[in-house]
């Protein structure tokens, strides 16, 4: 099958196994995370070039605070020299940049960062690569219904007026299509908070590789899956399981 005639529109990858990668050539887990960037800039050469319109990467979850802090000071840093070094690139690929996710309690020099991408990259018209950073499904939605709960009470919005496209629109994501695909690395088989109401409709793909082993070839494998699978969206017939070419 030529995969590249049938690509999904939006692809979203909950990268893991950073740590488990490390341990198990008896690095410590921030090598791991170190080679991660790697398969990152892999992947997004990968997007690029198959046409795909969205890709989201989950970088940093709302829980992920909770890990030793000396792994989260690692993780900042790798997100700031990933910035740092490849926005001009990224700008030159045509690559529009978003991040979703809360904007508070982070490190003082990482949202300047992240806003500087977004505002550097926000004409460009190629992919459009959404790096998921501070973020968790269940604060987003919390974030959304505080904000239309604002509006109802100054009187601005009916309580009828929120449909789950009003809701859509409150959300980090909005603006972006649903994930057609989310891929899972490492073996686990769950979502950990991510994209929870924008997954209503995602075809999932647990795959057992180590982020840091994420290739081209695994990518390709993946699209193969999703271009096999068959969509029906709650009807009866299939639905074109992808954007055909
Ligand atoms: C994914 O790898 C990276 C982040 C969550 C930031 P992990 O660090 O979760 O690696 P494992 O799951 O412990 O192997
Ligand atoms: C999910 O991975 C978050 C990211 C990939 C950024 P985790 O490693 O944090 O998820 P759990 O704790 O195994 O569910
Ligand atoms: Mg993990």
């Amino acid at each position: 099958m030529d995969v590249t005639r049938r690509v999904p529109e939006h692809v979203a990858i909950i990268m893991d196994g950073n740590g488990r990668w490390a341990k198990m050539r008896g690095y410590p887990r921030t090598m791991g995370h170190r080679k991660g960037v790697e398969a990152v800039r892999e992947a997004v050469r990968v997007a690029g070039d198959l046409g795909i319109s969205y890709l989201t990467l989950f970088a940093f979850s709302s829980e992920n605070w909770t890990r030793p802090e000396t792994e989260v000071n690692d993780l900042m840093g790798l997100l700031k020299a990933f910035i740092r070094r490849d926005l001009a690139e990224l700008h030159r690929e045509n690559v529009r940049i978003r991040i979703i996710g809360a904007r508070d309690n982070m490190p003082g020099d990482v949202l300047p960062l992240l806003l500087e991408a977004e505002e550097t990259t926000k004409d460009n018209s190629g992919l459009t690569l959404v790096i998921a950073f501070n973020y968790g499904s269940r604060d987003e939605i919390a974030r959304a219904a505080r904000k239309l709960a604002a509006r109802v009470a100054a009187g601005e919005l009916s309580v009828e007026a929120i449909t789950p496209v009003a809701f859509a629109r409150e959300l980090d994501t909005f603006g972006i299509p649903d994930p057609d695909l989310i891929i899972r690395t490492s073996g686990e088989e769950r979502l950990s908070n991510f994209l929870l109401w924008q997954a209503a409709y995602a075809e999932l793909l647990f795959i057992p590789d180590f982020w840091p082993d994420f290739s081209r070839e695994t990518f390709m494998a993946a699209l193969e899956s999703f271009a096999r699978r068959e969509r029906r969206f709650g009807g009866v017939d299939p639905v074109a399981a992808a954007v055909s070419r």
